[in-house]
This record gives C-alpha cells, structure tokens and sequence, in this order.
C-alpha cells in the first residue's frame, strides 16, 4: 500500500492531527512533499549524520550522568523523563546548535510529573489556590522552560531574521525555507517521543529479561573503554534488542491511511475503488504469529537471521515514500543510548520505588504510543 504503483496519498486522516499546519509530515499533495523530502533529505541522510555524531553522544553521556545523580539522591531514576529530555535536546542542538538545556533543568519537570502521579488532583487545583510546595514546583518548571526557549530562541531570530545560519546545523534548510518549512515544534514532538518511549520500553524489557540483559552486557563488555559510534554501530546483539524492541513497542502502532487514486487498485486479488481509505496497522502486522512465531514474546534472538517475511512486515518507521526522514538519526540514538545505558547500568532493574509496578507500563495507544503513568522508574546500577 506504501509504495503501490508510485504513490497513494495521505488520507484526509492527516488533516486533523495537525489543524492547518501543513508540513512534510501531514501534507496530502504529492509534489509538495516531494520538495519538502527533497529540502530536508540531504542534512538527515546518513552520511551527513557522521558530522552530528560527537553532539548527539554529547547529550547522550550527559543523560546518563543525570541518571546516576538522580540515583544516588533518589534511590530510583525516572529513564522516560531523562530519554525525553535527551532526545529534545540533540534535536535543539542539530536545529539550532544549541540545545534546549532540557538535561540541566530535567528534575523540575521530572518533579512536577512525580506529584502529578501522587496527587493529580491538589496539582490541578493548584493552578487555581497557592499550595505551597506544588506552586513552587510548578514555577520551577516553568522558569525552566523559558530559560530553555530564551537560549534557543536567541538562534531561531538569527537564523529567521538574516537567512543566513552563522552556524550551519542539520536542520538549517528548513528555517531557510521560509513558509515552506516545517514549524520547528512538530518535528521536536516527533523527535523528542518517538525516542523516548522506545527506549523506555527497551530498558524496561531487557531490565524484566535477565537472559537478555547478561547477553547485551557481555557483548558491551567486548567494546573498548573509550567506545565511540563506530564501535556500536554493528554490534548483532545490540541492534536485535533494538528491532525486537521497536516490533512490539512501535511508537507509531496504528493505521497509517492512504487514499486510493481514481482508478482504484487491487491488492490480493481484493478490487478497492479510487477514493477509498486504506491503511496497515503495523501493531498487528509485528504480531503475526505466522511471521513472528510467540509474537508477545520479548525474544531479541529472533532477529538473528530474519526472514523476507519478516522484514516485509517490519514496519515500525512506515514506508514507501512517506517513510520515517528521522530513521538513521533515531537509529543512531538508539544504539548509543541503549549502549551507554547498559555499559554504565550494568545491573540495572526495575524499581519498586514510590509505587513503581508493571500497571505503570501499560502502554497507552492513541496515534501514539507510551507508557500510562509517562514514568519508568529503574534501579540503575
Ligand atoms: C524511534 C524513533 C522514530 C520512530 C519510531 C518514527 C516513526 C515514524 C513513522 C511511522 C512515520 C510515518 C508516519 C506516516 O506514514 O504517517 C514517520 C514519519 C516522519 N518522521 Fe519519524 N520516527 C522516529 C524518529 C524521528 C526523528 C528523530 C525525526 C526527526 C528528525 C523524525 C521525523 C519524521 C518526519 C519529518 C516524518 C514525516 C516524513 C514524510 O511524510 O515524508 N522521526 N516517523
């Protein structure tokens, strides 16, 4: 369906996720995208990624810096919110060259969170009466942010205002393009989830998986102490903890509908007329048991030696021509991150801490995917 005879459209679907905002990802019109692709395609593709590889390792050592901090002040450390801080800020560093200090200031929003889930209800009243220790918590927060902005937006004028990107970055095509690009805010929200549920649930899964832990470990045990990309890039375990992990917690799990064009199109000897919606629900395609014998099953070793059929059922960055434009950056993140993770957190488990349990996991399924609570507490060590 993704890649049928050319190209189906998006379905009018995309109009309402994003209320007139056009961009690379919601665009129905085919030529448009077309130049969207084309405009952002050279700074993302994966030879050009090489030269972001320093800063976006930067930002991943500093996340786990900040994980073994929280951990010896808080007995736990809250993976989601630092993975979620990190990716916000290796996208804001490869924006704009300079990234949105998400990992300096992530306690308060981790803080917020954790009364949000303790007292959901005194936290929304507090927007209406003073209660001392939640309004202090929640000015932090937003201090923070704008702190955040401050820096960044300094960059975004400069780069708006003159063209002109004193500081070429990966993304600078797009503030160059004027109308034409996409608004900075989408793609960080793409960015910045997408990443981090899936890591969420990979350090999660390889924490509840003790045989799957010691293999990643040992084969992390290998690298030498100054291990860079280059070294984890290929490591075979490391990239099936990966792929197993994006199978059965694929951040985009639901229909992505095309529309049919005019003279409608046969699939399986099934005859669909033009303007109909059609879609493939990857959640269902990575669960066939055919393909993926004990589907529920978290087994990384199945991706050993993967078959065509799996492959072609594999769709946790979409496909055809709409496919994911972030993928070999989120793969990139991917690997550095589960590797740093797992060679400084060797004996990592999941924490009981503050009421943590496995109902706080429970994936929640809108377009989206993450995990209920938006919290995964872990005993890093
Ligand atoms: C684990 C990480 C990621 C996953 C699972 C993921 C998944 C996806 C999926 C499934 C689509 C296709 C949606 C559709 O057909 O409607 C998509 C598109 C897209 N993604 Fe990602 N993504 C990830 C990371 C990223 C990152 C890091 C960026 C930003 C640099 C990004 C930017 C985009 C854009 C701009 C599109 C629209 C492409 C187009 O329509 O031509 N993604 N992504």
């Amino acid at each position: 369906m993704y890649s049928f005879k050319g190209e189906f459209p998006k379905s009018d679907f995309y109009d309402k996720t994003a209320i007139g905002i056009v961009n690379v990802f919601t665009t129905r019109d085919i030529d448009l995208h077309r130049r969207y692709r084309r405009l952002l395609s050279q700074g993302i593709s994966e030879s050009s990624l090489n030269t972001h590889v320093p800063a976006v390792d930067s930002q991943v050592r500093l996340a786990m810096q900040r994980m073994g901090e929280e951990m010896q002040r808080r007995g736990a450390t809250d993976v989601f919110n630092w993975f979620l801080c990190m990716a916000t800020d290796i996208i804001g560093e490869l924006s704009f060259g300079e990234s949105f200090r998400m990992l300096e200031t992530g306690e308060a929003v981790a803080k917020l969170n954790g009364l949000r889930t303790t007292f959901p209800f005194l936290v929304k009243l507090s927007y209406y009466v003073p209660i001392p220790f939640i309004s202090e918590a929640v000015n932090n927060r937003k201090r923070l942010l704008q702190y955040s902005e401050t820096s960044l937006g300094r960059h975004y004028r400069i780069v708006e205002e003159e063209g002109e990107d004193a500081k070429p970055t990966l993304l600078s095509k797009l503030y160059k393009a004027g109308e034409d690009g996409l608004s900075f805010k989408e793609i960080r929200a793409n960015a910045q989830s997408y990443i981090a549920n899936t890591l969420t649930y990979l350090v999660y899964n390889v924490c509840k998986h003790p045989e799957v832990k010691t293999k990643l470990v040992d084969e992390l045990q290998g690298l030498p102490d100054d291990f860079d990309y280059n070294d984890v890039k290929s490591l075979p375990y490391l990239n099936q903890v990966i792929e197993e992990t994006l199978r059965l917690y694929s951040s985009v799990p639901g229909g992505l509908p095309r529309m049919v064009t005019k003279e409608g199109a046969e699939f399986n000897g099934h005859f669909i007329p033009g303007g109909y919606t059609v879609s493939v629900q990857p959640y269902s395609m990575h669960r066939n048991p055919d393909v993926f014998p004990e589907p529920m099953e978290y087994n990384p070793s199945r991706w050993e030696n993967p078959t065509k059929a799996m492959k072609d059922s594999f769709l946790p960055f979409g496909g055809g021509s709409r496919v994911c434009i972030g993928l070999h950056l989120a793969r990139m993140e991917l690997r550095l991150a589960t590797a740093r993770f797992f060679a400084t957190f060797p004996y990592a488990e999941v924490s009981s801490a503050e009421g943590f349990k496995e109902a706080d996991m429970e994936p929640a399924m809108f377009f989206l995917l993450s995990p209920k609570s938006h919290r995964c507490l872990i005993n890093a060590a």
